[in-house]
């Protein structure tokens, strides 16, 4: 197999299988709070310390997972392809399995950034922000998290990724957040596409599509034989 351009676009589910949980669970909530109170620049205006308490959990559950099977197949193609990861995920499990290209559009939980000069993020060297914590300018530093309501300044990129894909392969995402959920449809209507989620779609307008209806990790080997399949 000649090597191929593959851009892998993932979602929460994919992490789900690393235990990490989803947004959109039966109950609403994401790890017990509503995502208006700590996902929102209008919850950091109102309760800074409960959106740090909030990150610093998420940052801590990080350290205590890792990389399930479908990460590790993900980075894998690395050998034979061109492979770049867009992701809506904060963790950094798909560079822990060793991808190398992986684009964050929702930001990264193990970076912190200026809150008056957003192009100013740092790698955290610890694992909390705390109330009091500052930029070089002397603001408070704030997670590198892209919050509902707030642009999603790496979206150029990803489209222009998507553009040249040989193959869009899809991993554990709902589709409902926006502009992310629109890469699918800006594929081209000739690239072949594969989705690996055990839910239910109604994506009939998308052209060349292959729904493998699970889990992540369970999915692997079917991924694999669809994209011999596609790519021959
Ligand atoms: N393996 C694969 N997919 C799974 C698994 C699993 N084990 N478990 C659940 N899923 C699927 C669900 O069927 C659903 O389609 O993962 C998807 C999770 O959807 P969401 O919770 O909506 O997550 P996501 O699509 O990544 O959300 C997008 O919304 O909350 C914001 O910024 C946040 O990046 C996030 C964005």
């Amino acid at each position: 197999m000649r090597s191929k351009k593959i851009v892998v676009f993932t979602g929460a589910g994919i992490s789900a299988d690393s235990g990490i949980k989803t947004f959109r669970d039966a109950d609403g909530l994401w790890e017990n709070h509503r995502i208006e109170d700590v996902a929102t620049p209008e919850a950091w205006q109102r309760n800074k310390e409960l959106v740090l308490k909030f990150y610093n959990e998420r940052r801590k559950q990080l350290k205590q997972v890792e990389p399930n099977a479908m990460h590790l197949f993900i980075a894998d193609l690395d050998k034979k392809h061109e492979v770049k990861v867009i992701t809506q995920n904060v963790d950094n499990l798909h560079e822990r399995a060793g991808s190398k290209h992986v684009l964050h559009l929702h930001g990264e939980l193990i970076k912190a950034r200026s809150t008056v000069n957003p192009n100013l993020v740092y790698t955290l060297k610890k694992d909390t922000i705390e109330l009091g914590d500052k930029c070089e300018l002397n603001s408070q530093l704030r997670p590198h998290i892209v919050w509902f309501g707030e642009e999603v300044p790496e979206m150029e990129k990803a489209y222009e990724l998507t553009e040249y894909a040989d193959l869009f392969i899809v991993i554990g995402t709902s589709l409902n957040v926006y502009p992310a959920a629109n890469l699918l449809t800006t594929v081209s209507a000739y690239t072949p596409k594969v989705l690996v989620d055990p839910g239910t779609f109604n994506l009939d307008y998308v052209n060349n599509l292959k729904h493998i209806k699970s889990k992540a990790a369970e999915g692997v080997s079917a991924l694999q034989e669809a994209i011999e399949l596609f790519l021959k």
